[in-house]
């Protein structure tokens, strides 16, 4: 099985001013949606920037095995040959997407109106996470799923030989249920129609109408309505891929933290469905600058300035919570730093993550001397002068958890260990050297 690699602890302690420049990684949903969308298209798509992570890197290996040529150039420089609208290869193995809630959920996705079978598996966390909110969807172009119970993985997928266009409303505000079915409405003749009540992250939208396929979006009262024309042909594209604003937030939130701290995370995507931590930011008091704002490769960016700031507890609007859903584990750490009580409501959604991460986050503050209240969809968090530490807590094989509390662990009195930070590798592989480059002090521990 593919994943991360052996049991990693790793402990932060408290350290003096983060300084410096932080240069973090691609972004991981574009970096799947370029490689997916490279593998559907025809002729090279050339990526710069792809975030070298597991996660990704498992996308990589997948498109393989659907017959794409997926090669690494250089440095997060990939190109993909692909194979056309509906031309995916019936992979003679079983597809491993080993931590990616992403990958696999797309790929299915991709995979569900062309007449193949896979059979699609991951580690311990992806196997227990809520696959039919995918299936369901896909079983109205045609497909059918066999899974374990709940529809949990592994699973086999087996394509509609004879697809049909589908309009489908999202019972729940979901990128990824609402990628599958525009990437299944790809091969399925006629016009596929996704409706969401709230925005979610919209690269999908925009790539593939950069890859050329025809997709309208329209705001209504009623929700934004996205419509795909089937069965288009695809070109391949350069695609450049911007910064992960997601993995920005750990340093920036580890600055806000650390008095004295000042440091620039350039070249970061600011796309309005995914800024929500960096709007929440500015509101609890942060010294948080975009500068230099620009467009690259279809995205908006900008450069962050951050400095150190003294931070208010609010309340977080629920209507954010799609734009900042990865950004609660880190926000509530940071929100234990803050003068005054954090409260995050809407987020129910983050108790199917990689882990239960209003679980995750409570036990983990509440071992660390921190005060907080939980609901099944909200989590409250009690701010204090100094966040006590010097516990150990577990990342139940979430990249974010982990490094939400090593972020955490940088102002607590005494060191927060995280019991396995081997998970970091699926999202932000440069975490720890880019961390110390800044002037955190993280230890690994035997
Ligand atoms: C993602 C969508 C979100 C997010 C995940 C990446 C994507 O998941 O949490 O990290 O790339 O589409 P949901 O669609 O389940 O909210």
């Amino acid at each position: 099985m593919s994943g991360h690699g052996p049991v990693l602890p790793m402990s932060s302690h408290k350290s003096g001013p983060l300084r410096g420049v932080a240069e973090v990684p691609g972004d991981k949903s574009i970096s799947h949606r370029a490689l997916i969308l490279g593998a559907l298209s025809v002729g090279e798509t050339q990526i710069t920037g792809l975030l070298e992570g597991q996660d990704v890197l498992d996308t990589a290996k997948a498109m393989q095995a659907f017959g794409a040529t997926v090669t690494r150039d250089g440095a997060g420089a990939w190109s993909v040959q692909g194979v056309g609208v509906g031309g995916f290869a019936e992979p003679s193995n079983v597809i491993d997407c080993g931590n990616s809630g992403t990958g696999v959920r797309l790929i299915m996705g991709a995979m569900a109106t062309t007449d193949i079978a896979a059979t699609f598996t991951g580690d311990a966390s992806l196997n227990k996470r809520p696959m039919g909110r995918i299936t369901e969807p896909l079983a109205l172009f045609g497909a059918q799923a066999y899974g374990r119970q709940g529809g949990r993985l592994p699973l086999t997928l087996i394509g509609a030989a004879a697809p049909v266009p589908v309009e489908y409303r999202l019972p729940m505000p979901s990128a990824q249920v609402k990628s599958a079915v525009l990437l299944a409405g790809l091969n399925a003749p006629g016009q596929t129609i996704v409706i969401e009540e709230e925005p979610t992250r919209d690269h999908t939208e925009r790539m593939l109408r950069g890859f050329g396929a025809e997709l309208t979006v329209e705001d209504t009262p009623d929700g934004r309505i996205i419509t795909l024309t089937g069965q288009p042909e695809l070109r391949g594209q350069s695609v450049s891929v911007p910064r992960d604003p997601s993995s920005a937030a750990f340093p920036v939130c580890a600055a806000l933290m650390v008095p004295g701290s000042d440091i620039l995370v350039p070249g970061v995507s600011q796309n309005p469905t995914r800024n929500g931590i960096y709007l929440t930011l500015q509101e609890m008091g942060a010294d948080l600058v975009m500068e230099n704002p620009r467009e690259e490769g279809g995205e908006p960016v900008a450069d962050l300035r951050v400095r150190f700031s003294a931070l208010n507890g609010i309340e977080v609007p629920p209507e954010r919570a799609a734009s900042m859903i990865d950004e609660y584990p880190v926000l509530a750490a940071l929100a234990a730093t803050a003068e005054g009580t954090t409260v995050m409501r809407g987020i129910k959604e983050l108790r199917v993550k990689e882990s239960d991460r209003i679980d995750a986050m409570a036990r983990g503050l509440e071992a660390c001397g921190v005060r907080v209240e939980e609901t099944e969809d909200s989590l409250t968090v009690y701010g204090v002068d100094v966040v006590p530490g010097g516990a150990t807590v577990q990342s139940h094989l979430d990249h974010r958890i982990a490094m939400s509390f090593l972020c955490l662990g940088l102002v607590s009195r005494d060191p927060v260990t995280v019991d396995d930070a081997s998970p970091i590798d699926t999202s932000f592989p440069i975490f720890e050297p880019l961390m110390a480059g800044l002037g955190a002090q993280l230890s690994r521990d035997a």
